[in-house]
């Protein structure tokens, strides 16, 4: 992963800006992705089965309630995060996202709006997780703080292509994060800086606000809903982001395979 890391920010930065070199880069790293077999990480039961069958598990929310990710899909789950594949399976969310927004006829300018989580959504925080295993180092919450306070995380390129399109078309936007309130200065900069320039709402969690994502965005969005907005869409890389009544009339699930938010 030693490389990886090294290319990154060159990938990231080729990602958000130029096409070409993007791909140039991405090239380089593309290999045949043999199965491998993972172990640990959510513990003996996994062993054996192979990093690719993990993955679909966790994005199709089959497995629920891991930590970390197998110790032997590092390797595996770096490729995918870096060698293309995770922007290409994200260019498909992105464009049918894009094709929903466009279909909507008659949207009310002023109670329309779409939510957008944040983290692995709106803003990548690959220049960490390239650092820190992909999610094979269990969490840590000071740590990753402090990259968040840094305010330095690019964004994801496709969502970022989404957010432009719900604007030029008047859908307003809703940036809604588990990301608690100590946070919102570092989180305006840091999504204004990678092109995010303009919401209706930012909300962050209070550090007062109890329980589960789940519960806590389901909750948000019941609020919003009841003040007179209507959640045409909503998009995130955790279920617990569009698992929940009221759901939004349309959700779309980016993919993360690095960690599990319940
Ligand atoms: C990504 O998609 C393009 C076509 O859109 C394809 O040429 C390329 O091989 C894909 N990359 C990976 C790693 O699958
Ligand atoms: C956040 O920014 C506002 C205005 O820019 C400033 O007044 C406030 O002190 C900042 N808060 C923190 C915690 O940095
Ligand atoms: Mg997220």
């Amino acid at each position: 992963m030693k490389l990886l890391g090294v290319v990154l920010p060159l990938f990231l930065l080729a990602a958000s800006h130029l096409c070409s070199a993007e791909d140039a880069v991405a090239a380089r790293l593309i290999h045949i992705l043999r199965p491998k077999f993972g172990s640990a990480g959510t513990g003996a039961k996994m062993k054996g089965v192979s990093c690719s069958s993990w993955q679909l598990a966790v994005e199709t929310d089959n497995l629920r309630d891991w930590s970390t990710i197998p110790a032997g899909c590092e390797s595996y789950l770096g490729h995918y995060m870096l060698g293309g594949r995770y922007r290409n399976d994200s260019r498909v969310v992105a464009d049918s996202a894009v094709e929903y927004a466009l279909s909507l006829q008659r949207f009310h300018r002023n109670t329309d709006i779409w939510i957008f989580d944040v983290d692995e959504t709106s803003l990548s925080n690959l220049p960490y997780f390239s650092q820190h295993g992909f999610g094979v180092q269990p969490y840590n919450k000071w740590r990753f703080g402090k990259w968040v306070m840094k305010g330095a995380a690019p964004p994801l390129p496709e969502t970022l292509r989404l957010y432009k399109v719900l604007v030029s078309v008047g859908i307003k936007v809703v940036f809604l994060t588990g990301r608690t309130a100590e946070y919102r200065n570092a989180t305006v900069y840091n999504l204004k800086k990678a092109g995010y320039h303009t919401w209706e709402k930012l909300i962050l969690r209070s550090a007062n606000q109890g329980g589960t994502a789940l519960q806590y965005k389901s909750e948000v969005r019941a609020r919003l809903e009841r003040g007179g907005l209507r959640i045409v869409g909503n998009i995130g890389d955790q279920w617990s982001d569009i698992l929940g009544s009221p759901e939004g009339e349309r959700t779309f699930k980016l993919p993360d395979p690095m960690y599990y938010i319940s």
